[in-house]
C-alpha cells in the first residue's frame, strides 16, 4: 500500500452506523460495514475521534486519549476493527488531536486544582496591564481566544471551543505525553494517523494582531518554524519507528511552500497534508458565513497552484472535496436536483485523477447531499450555532442567517449515513442524534448497490484506475483551460502514457476547442459519465459531463 496508489475512506463514527439503538454510530457499526467498504475498493479508513469526550466539538475535545468513549464501544472493539479490516487488506487511520485537549481532561483538571506541573501543560497568561485579554486573538469558532482560568487571574488559550484548551508544546513533558499516546495506538496495529490542525501547535509570540481573526493574526501562530522541528521529532519518536504508517497533517491556512516542507520525503515529516484553500472559493472576502456562487477560475487557480507547486519539489497532496467540516461538495459545486449522478461523478473524476492521495467521505460514494434542515433547532454543531448567533448580532435577519447556515454548516456532512430506505435510513433503530436527510428513500446504499451504472460503481472504477495506471498515481500534472469559464482540464503524463481530463463544471452544454491539441493521436476513453466517446478537436460536453482519455506514447 503506497500513498500513490491508495484511496482513503473517511468514516465519521458518530454518524456512520449505530448498532446499539442509542442514536449514535459506533465501532461495531464500522466493523459491520467492512464488506461494503472492501467492495468499494478503498485501502484505509480514517475514523474521526471516538475517545472519551464531553462532545462539545463532537469528539475533538478529548478527555482521555487512550480509551474509547463507551458510546462508541470498547478498546476490544477497536482491536477487532483493526483485525477485521486487516483481513480485508484495509488499514485503520486514527485521528490524533494533539493541539488541544478537553478541559475535562485530567491534565486540565489537575492544572485547575493548582498543580504547577500540569499548569505548564497549557498556555496560561495574565491580562494586559490595562486589564484586557492577554492578546486580541479570535477563536476559530468565534469570540475571543482566551478564557478565565478558574478562580485565578490567569487566562488559558483556546483557539477552538472554550472546552478545548491549547496544549503547550514548548513543554517537553507535553510532547512526551502526546508521543506516548501516538505509540499506544500504533502498538495496537493502527496503520494511519491523521493529525488535527498540526500546523498551529507552535505558538511563539503572544502579541496582538492588527485585526482580530485576520490572516495576519493567523500567521502569528501558524506554520512557525518550530512546528517543523516538532513534526520531525514526532516522527522520530513515534511513527518513524513503525513500518508502513501513512500520515496526513491537517493544515489550517497554510501555503504551498510550507506544504512542501511538511511532505517532501527528505524532510522526514509527513506523507501528505490537507489544505483548504480550494474550499474557500465561495467565501465573500474570506468570510465563510456568507453566501456567493463559487468562483470557478479561482478554484482552478488554487488547485493548479497546489498540484504544480507541490509536485515541483516532491510535496504530496491529500485530494478531497468533502470531509466532516465541509458542506457536501455536490450540493455546493453542482446541481443535485437535475444532475445528481453527473455532478457526483464529475467532481469525483476531477479530483481522483489528480496527483495525490484521494479521500472519499462517507456517503459521497452514493451521492449524499446537504440535508437542508429547515430550522436552526435541527443543527447541533458548535461552530454553526456560534456563528448563527454572531450573524443575528450583526443584524442579519433570521431567515438570511438560516440560509447561510444551511449552505455552510458542518452538520451538512454529519447527517447520518443513508444505508437503506428503511426507518432513519437504516442508520439506527433509535432516535438519530442528528436528523437524517429527507432524500434517504432514494439516496441510500441499498439502492446504490443495486444500480450497475450508478455513482457507487463509478467510484469503484475510479479507485481501481489509480491502482492500474501509473500515469494516475505517479505522472506529472499540467493544467489546461485555466481561463475557461466552465471547463476544467489537465494533463497527466509519465514516460509511457498521457492522460487528458476534461470536466464541465456547469449545467449548460459547452464546446471545447481542442484544435491546438494533438487529437489525431491514438487516444481512447478511459472513464467518463456522459456520451462523449472520441477525442475530436471540437468536443461537446453535456452538463456536468467529465471524460478522461489516455494514450500510449
Ligand atoms: C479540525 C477538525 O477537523 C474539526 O472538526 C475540529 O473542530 C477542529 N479541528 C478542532 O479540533
Amino acid at each position: 500500500m503506497t500513498k500513490e496508489t491508495m484511496t482513503i475512506y473517511q468514516a465519521y463514527p458518530k454518524s456512520f452506523k449505530d448498532t446499539t439503538g442509542d442514536g449514535m454510530g459506533d465501532i461495531q457499526g464500522v466493523i459491520q460495514s467492512l464488506d461494503y467498504l472492501e467492495r468499494l475498493g478503498i485501502d484505509m479508513i480514517w475514523l474521526n475521534p471516538f475517545y472519551p469526550s464531553p462532545q462539545y466539538d463532537n469528539g475533538y475535545d478529548i478527555s482521555d486519549y487512550t480509551a474509547v468513549d463507551p458510546r462508541y464501544g470498547t478498546l476490544e472493539d477497536v482491536d477487532q476493527l483493526i483485525q477485521e479490516a486487516d483481513k480485508r487488506g484495509i488499514g485503520i487511520m486514527l485521528d490524533m488531536v494533539l493541539n488541544h485537549c478537553s478541559t475535562y481532561h485530567d491534565w486540565f483538571q489537575k492544572a485547575l486544582a493548582g498543580d504547577k506541573y500540569y499548569q505548564d501543560f497549557f498556555y496560561l497568561k495574565p491580562a494586559k496591564p490595562d486589564g484586557s485579554l492577554p492578546t486580541n486573538w479570535e477563536s476559530k469558532f468565534g469570540g475571543p481566544a482566551w478564557e478565565p482560568f478558574g478562580e485565578t487571574d490567569l487566562y488559558y488559550l483556546r483557539l477552538y471551543d472554550l472546552h478545548q484548551a491549547d496544549l503547550n508544546w514548548h513543554n517537553p513533558h507535553v510532547r512526551q505525553a502526546l508521543y506516548e499516546v501516538v505509540r499506544f495506538w500504533l502498538d495496537r496495529g493502527v496503520k494511519g494517523l491523521r493529525f488535527d490542525v498540526l500546523n498551529v501547535i507552535g505558538k511563539v509570540d503572544f502579541v496582538d494582531s492588527q485585526e482580530p481573526g485576520s490572516a495576519q493574526e493567523k500567521a502569528l501562530y501558524t506554520d512557525t518554524p518550530i512546528v517543523h522541528e516538532w513534526v520531525q521529532e514526532l516522527k522520530r519518536e513515534t511513527f518513524g519507528q513503525y513500518e508502513g504508517i501513512v500520515t496526513v497533517g491537517e493544515m489550517s491556512s497554510t501555503s504551498v511552500a510550507e506544504g512542501i516542507k511538511y511532505t517532501a520525503p527528505q524532510r522526514e515529516e509527513l506523507d501528505m497534508i490537507f489544505s483548504f484553500h480550494h474550499l474557500k472559493v465561495d467565501y465573500q472576502e474570506g468570510d465563510k458565513w456568507t453566501q456567493m456562487p463559487f468562483d470557478f477560475l479561482e478554484l482552478k487557480r488554487i488547485l493548479d497552484e497546489w498540484q504544480v507547486g507541490m509536485s515541483r519539489e516532491g510535496g504530496w497532496n491529500a485530494l478531497f472535496w468533502n470531509n466532516h467540516d465541509q458542506p457536501r461538495a455536490n450540493s455546493r459545486f453542482g446541481d443535485v436536483v437535475n444532475y445528481p449522478y453527473e455532478t457526483a461523478t464529475m467532481l469525483a473524476t476531477a479530483i481522483h485523477l489528480m496527483r495525490g492521495t484521494p479521500y472519499v467521505y462517507q456517503g459521497e460514494e452514493i451521492g449524499m447531499t446537504n440535508p437542508d434542515y429547515s430550522t436552526i433547532e435541527a443543527f447541533q454543531d458548535i461552530e454553526t450555532l456560534n456563528n448563527y448567533q454572531i450573524l443575528l448580532d450583526k443584524g442579519v435577519s433570521e431567515s438570511e442567517a438560516l440560509a447561510i447556515i444551511q449552505a455552510k454548516s458542518r452538520d451538512n456532512s454529519r447527517s447520518p449515513m443513508q444505508w437503506s430506505a428503511g426507518a432513519h435510513a437504516g442508520f439506527t433503530t433509535g432516535q438519530p442524534w442528528l436528523a437524517v436527510a429527507d432524500n434517504y428513500s432514494t439516496i441510500n446504499v441499498e439502492q446504490a448497490l443495486a444500480e450497475e451504472d450508478g455513482i457507487f460503481a463509478y467510484y469503484q472504477n475510479l479507485i481501481q484506475l489509480r491502482k492500474d495506471y501509473p500515469v494516475i498515481s505517479q505522472g506529472s500534472y499540467r493544467s489546461l483551460f485555466l481561463d475557461h469559464p466552465s471547463i476544467m482540464g489537465y494533463i497527466r503524463e509519465d514516460e509511457n502514457q498521457q492522460l487528458l481530463l476534461l470536466a464541465n463544471f456547469y449545467g449548460d452544454p459547452v464546446q471545447v476547442d481542442l484544435s491546438d491539441f494533438q487529437v489525431d493521436l491514438a487516444w481512447r476513453k478511459l472513464i467518463g459519465n456522459g456520451p462523449v466517446e472520441d477525442l475530436t478537436d471540437r468536443l461537446e460536453l453535456e452538463p456536468y459531463e467529465v471524460v478522461a482519455f489516455i494514450r500510449e506514447k
